[in-house]
């Protein structure tokens, strides 16, 4: 199965960690089509880590927990795919999970047969408890093959944190996408962290295994089981969006869909991001140079990028990771555009709709702290030059 695009959908780790249960799942797949979700696009829901009893059965079996889910998941996984979603379910590379449920090892053809008479679609596969002997690698790419054994079209999600260089390797196990890094909080710093651990690699990312920064925290407001505190602000979390967006990551919503915010729903299903992330040809940005701060240095907290998209247009998404609100200036000359070619940009702002006009030499903005700006450009002749 050609994973085309950034894979898009819902898990139940942010918000539920281990607290997930039946009714729970049904009510999400529920919220998912009646907040229009899955119109969007969001069409995978996933259910993580402690989904199944402490031990296996006498014959090796993975046995589901009936006291979080007394139908099986067969009746689960049906449920899901009646709301025209697609079903996923997690494992483990390692002999236990990280909540300490059994890992696949050793159990992989078994394991993959199990969840393709289930009916799943999707596995997360994590990398704990790996025995040290065994190779990270071969490890994927037996689950990988295990899973295509089944004859069932299974998305294999990789998540081994960027460990053991995962990027350089793990497009070639057969992973439909890979995680790069540590788990993300609901905290603004864990987003930079991440956000900026990316930048390098950017060339790791294409169709066939994207990289996924990790599940979405936009919505949990501090709601979630993995945050601290308040969570982020809308500013904040549109930043984070925005960021997934403009690297083409595949978009794992970690929120209580059944208690979605207006803000973020309305950031959630931004049609014009959405085609910014599921661009077809994924291509990563093009990094323009840092800003000078005041003592005349490269300003790292300040990052613009242009995105090539299909069908001729790219997108500009400038980025204050700082603390402090600031000035940025995008110098198309550092992109190409020299001031006399006779070409500029005609800048569409992608949150608001509004057309802020054609630009050809530099356009300068205020940036509040945390925030950034994402235009749609154009290239048009503006009549500069000597054509
Ligand atoms: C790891 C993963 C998380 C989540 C938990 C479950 O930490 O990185 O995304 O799946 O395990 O225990």
């Amino acid at each position: 199965m050609l994973i085309d695009r950034p894979p898009m959908g819902w898990n139940s780790w942010n918000t539920f960690t281990n607290k997930i249960n039946d009714q729970t799942i049904r009510e999400t797949a529920d919220a998912m089509v009646e907040q229009g979700l899955a119109e969007a696009g969001y069409n995978y829901l996933v259910i993580d880590d402690s989904w199944s009893e402490r031990e296996r059965d006498q014959d090796g079996n993975l046995v589901v927990c009936r006291a979080k889910f007394p139908h099986g998941m067969k009746s689960l996984a049906d449920y899901v795919h009646s709301k025209g979603l697609k079903f996923g379910m997690y494992s483990c590379a390692g002999v236990r999970t990280c909540m300490d449920y059994p890992g696949s090892f050793g159990h992989e053809f078994q394991d993959a047969r199990y969840f393709a008479d289930i009916g799943v679609d999707f596995l997360k596969y994590d990398y704990c408890y790996k025995p040290s002997q065994a190779d990270g690698p071969m490890l994927y790419n037996r689950m990988s093959i295990a899973l295509k054994s089944t004859g069932r079209d299974i998305l294999l999600s990789a998540c081994s944190w960027g460990r053991d260089n995962t990027p350089q390797w793990v497009r070639s196990t057969g992973a439909g996408m890979f995680r790069s890094t540590s788990d993300i909080t609901d905290t603004y710093t864990s987003i930079r962290d991440i956000a900026f651990s990316q930048l390098d690699n950017l060339p790791y990312s294409a169709p066939g295994c994207f990289n996924d920064l990790d599940m979405l925290v936009v919505g949990l407001n501090g709601n979630g089981s993995i945050g601290f505190g308040q969570g982020c602000t809308e500013v904040e979390y549109r930043q984070h969006f925005a960021f997934w967006c403009m690297l083409s990551a595949p978009l794992m919503l970690g929120l209580d869909v059944r208690n979605i915010t207006k803000e973020a729903r309305d950031l959630l299903v931004n049609s014009e991001l959405l085609e910014i992330d599921q661009d077809p040809e994924a291509r990563p940005p093009y990094m323009h140079r840092l800003q000078f701060n005041r003592d005349g240095f490269g300003d790292e907290n300040v990052r613009i990028m242009f995105k090539h998209l299909s069908g001729g247009d790219y997108a500009v998404g400038i980025f204050n990771f700082g603390d402090e609100d600031t000035g940025a200036n995008v110098r198309f000359y550092d992109i190409g555009i020299d001031p006399m070619c006779g070409y500029g940009f005609e800048l569409t702002d992608v949150f608001t709709g509004e057309n802020v006009g054609t630009y050809h030499e530099i356009y300068t903005m205020k940036i509040a702290a945390h925030d950034c700006r994402v235009y749609r450009a154009k290239l048009v002749q503006c009549g500069h030059g000597g054509l």
